[in-house]
């Protein structure tokens, strides 16, 4: 595997669009279906947007799974992961742990002082690979999801 990442560019809209679309990311993500539009104008959206910054994870030439970033605009410096998924034959092999180190890498080097995000309390593969990037559990909450699940979350966060 040669696990690489790249800034989402305009031809990446079919590729998110079928990750988006996947029945076991859905499931995990409580998200609802979505269509090609949404994600072409996403792009351009964050493109326009210096608060926000999307990645595309690769295997080689191959797109497996994303990161999205925001809060880049922050007065505290505290970015959130907004987004982290990869395709199930993926998962379990080291490459969010991966992926995630990266990006705290560029966001300590730019100088941010901490990092948050929310993830499902049921969520352990998500809770364990952002433990090993050093998150600590700070917070628990109950929040409406997009698909209207209620679902009890975890807020975790890394001082930088
Ligand atoms: C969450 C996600 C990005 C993590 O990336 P990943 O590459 O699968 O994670 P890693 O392999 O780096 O680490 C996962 C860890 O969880 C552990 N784990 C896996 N399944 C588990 C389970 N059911 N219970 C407890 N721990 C589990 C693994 O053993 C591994 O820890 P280890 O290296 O100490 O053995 C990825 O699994 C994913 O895309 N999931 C679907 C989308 C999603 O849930 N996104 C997060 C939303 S907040």
């Amino acid at each position: 595997m040669d696990i690489r990442l790249q800034k989402v560019r305009e031809d990446d809209a079919a590729f998110l669009y079928r990750f988006m679309n996947d029945k076991t990311i859905l499931d995990a993500l409580d998200e609802i279906p979505t269509q090609l539009g949404d994600w072409v104008e996403a792009i351009s959206a964050w493109d326009r947007d210096p608060d926000e910054e999307v990645t595309i994870i690769f295997d080689e030439n191959k797109p497996i799974g994303w990161l999205g970033i925001n809060g880049l605009l922050s007065e505290d410096k505290t970015a959130y992961i907004k987004m982290i998924g990869l395709f199930p034959q993926y998962q379990n092999k080291g490459i969010g742990t991966y992926a995630l180190g990266q990006a705290l890498g560029m966001l300590r080097s730019r100088g941010f002082a901490a990092v948050a995000l929310y993830t499902d309390q049921s969520n352990r593969r998500a809770q364990n690979c952002y433990m090993k990037c050093g998150f600590k559990i700070t917070e628990k909450l109950v929040e409406k999801m997009a698909n209207g699940a209620l679902a009890e979350r975890y807020k975790m966060e890394l001082v930088l």
